[in-house]
């Protein structure tokens, strides 16, 4: 298929410039009153005290804005993030349109390979934005754009062989993403793609695979050289779950027909909306320091649900961002990502007469892509006739699995907050991501650590490099191999 036939509606460069009318239709908003409300005698963290913590979130606020602070990886501040959304400009998107417009028209099927931040964000925006079951479209509902897969993101055989059946005699594409360019998972899935990629094409290969890796160093980038691969760069002060906006995300999601002038837009609009210093109208300082002193009240664990599939999808991203930035020296709320109502019947159980020691996020969307009614039934059989008699849709239903939950779960010691997300569009998730960014950065520096770095991730690899036998890990590997042998084994 040629790739004029790729749909350009979604390719709306307008929107990358919103006026303001859409910006206001498209207004993200933060409701705390779960929190500072006494459910029973006295409020969770009541006004006062917000009030009281502004000068240390300020402070922090500040630093961050000021590149101060405990926010070095190695030599390099990692903040990049930041100042990202002014930086992106609409000829860098045009060339990544042009590059991603180009390999759809000669494929099938397109791969996006990688983990953690080289993969969560891409595919929760993608599923987020897109059809629920975009690979089952035919072409021409997806609008001219090919299958979008995902791989590398783990190393379950079964998972990657399945798919490969569903790659099966397609035409496919890749982009392999890794900042490193050593990530074990990643790695092993290219290897495989590429082999089978070469066998097919020869030469021509290197035309259907863009790399996506760091400017000068890592295997990746050698080989990318090599083989003359189309590539694009992961910023070097940027770190991987902060690196959506990136070209990390950027390519993947151009190439899933995600409209990525809106999305820089939204981020754009977030970015001016949390930089300023009153406390009460910036939604970043607000969720962190609710966030923080949830935390210093006993909260451990955080159900973030949402009452759309799609955007579940987020709550999986922010269990990265959140654990991964704010998981260090003992500190940090586990993040329990949930899709309402479905969890309701489940650990919804928990969360209303369980241990005290859960807060509670909902990401609530209010307009859906579909309207459902609730049809009358003549034999009122399940007795939900009053439904449908007051004209309520399965959509009004779907707001209260939010409402109803946020107040019941309040009555019941778990306090909670709502942000409300008006529809599925570009910009609403990248005004969403860079309040998160920005949310969780804050809590990094108020538990006073970095929250760039990951070293707890490190540890595991390094693991399971020597267990592999890795070069140079094979002293380590024998000792691990000694003390997992040596130990009292427990097995029944
Ligand atoms: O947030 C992070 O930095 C990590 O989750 C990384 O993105 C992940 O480990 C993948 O790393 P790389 O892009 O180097 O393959």
């Amino acid at each position: 298929m040629h790739n004029a036939a790729i749909d350009r509606n979604n390719r709306n460069r307008e929107l990358f410039h919103p006026g303001n009318e859409y910006i206001k239709q498209n207004n993200l908003s933060l409701d705390i009153s779960y929190i500072v409300n006494p459910a029973d005698g006295e409020p969770f963290i009541s006004r006062d005290e917000l009030e009281s913590f502004t000068p240390d979130i300020i402070t922090k606020h500040v630093m961050l804005k000021n590149g101060e602070g405990d926010c070095k990886d190695g030599d390099i501040p990692m903040l990049g993030w930041q100042s990202l959304p002014d930086e992106i400009t609409i000829g860098h998107l045009d060339e990544i349109t042009s590059v991603t417009d180009e390999l759809a028209g000669k494929i099938d099927a397109f791969v996006s390979l990688g983990i953690g931040g080289s993969y969560l964000g891409i595919e929760a925006t993608f599923r987020a934005l897109s059809h629920t079951w975009f690979n089952q479209l035919s072409r021409e509902q997806r609008g001219g754009l090919p299958e979008i897969y995902f791989l590398g993101q783990n190393t379950d055989p079964d998972f990657f062989s399945d798919t490969l059946d569903l790659l099966k005699g397609k035409r496919i594409g890749l982009n392999v993403i890794s900042k490193s360019g050593t990530t074990t998972e990643t790695a092993i899935a290219f290897r495989i793609l590429r082999a089978m990629l070469e066998k097919d094409k020869g030469t021509n290969s290197a035309e259907y695979i863009i790399a996506t890796t760091d400017k000068n160093k890592g295997a990746l980038r050698e080989l990318t050289g090599q083989k003359n691969y189309p590539s694009f760069v992961v910023p070097d002060n940027v770190g991987g779950r902060f690196s959506v906006l990136t070209d990390v995300g950027l390519v993947g999601l151009a190439m899933a027909g995600i409209n990525i002038y809106e999305f820089v837009a939204g981020f754009r609009h977030m970015k001016k909306s949390t930089e300023h210093d009153d406390f009460w109208t910036n939604p970043a300082l607000v969720h962190a320091a609710v966030r923080h002193l949830a935390h210093e009240k006993g909260k451990k664990i955080e159900v973030v649900a949402t009452n759309s599939s799609a955007m579940y999808q987020l709550t999986r991203w922010m269990e990265q961002l959140f654990p991964e930035s704010e998981g260090h020296h003992g500190f940090g709320m586990w993040v329990s990502p949930s899709m309402y109502s479905e969890k309701l019947h489940a650990n919804g159980q928990m969360v209303q007469d369980g241990e005290r020691n859960i807060l509670e996020t909902f990401l609530k969307l209010t307009e859906c892509n579909h309207t459902v009614a609730i049809p009358t039934d003549p034999d009122n059989f399940d007795n939900l006739n009053y439904l449908a008699d007051s004209g309520m849709t399965m959509n009004d239903v779907n707001a209260l699995v939010i409402d109803g939950p946020a107040y019941a779960h309040f009555r019941g010691g778990v306090p909670n907050m709502t942000l409300t997300i008006p529809g599925r569009n570009a910009f609403n998730v990248g005004q969403f991501y860079y309040l998160m960014e920005r949310s969780v950065a804050l809590s990094g520096y108020l538990a006073g650590h970095n929250p760039f770095i990951q070293p707890g991730v490190e540890a595991y690899k390094k693991a399971m490099f020597a267990l592999a036998g890795k070069p140079g890990s094979e002293a380590r590997g024998e000792k691990i191999r000694a003390e997992i042998n040596g130990m009292d084994r427990t097995v029944i």
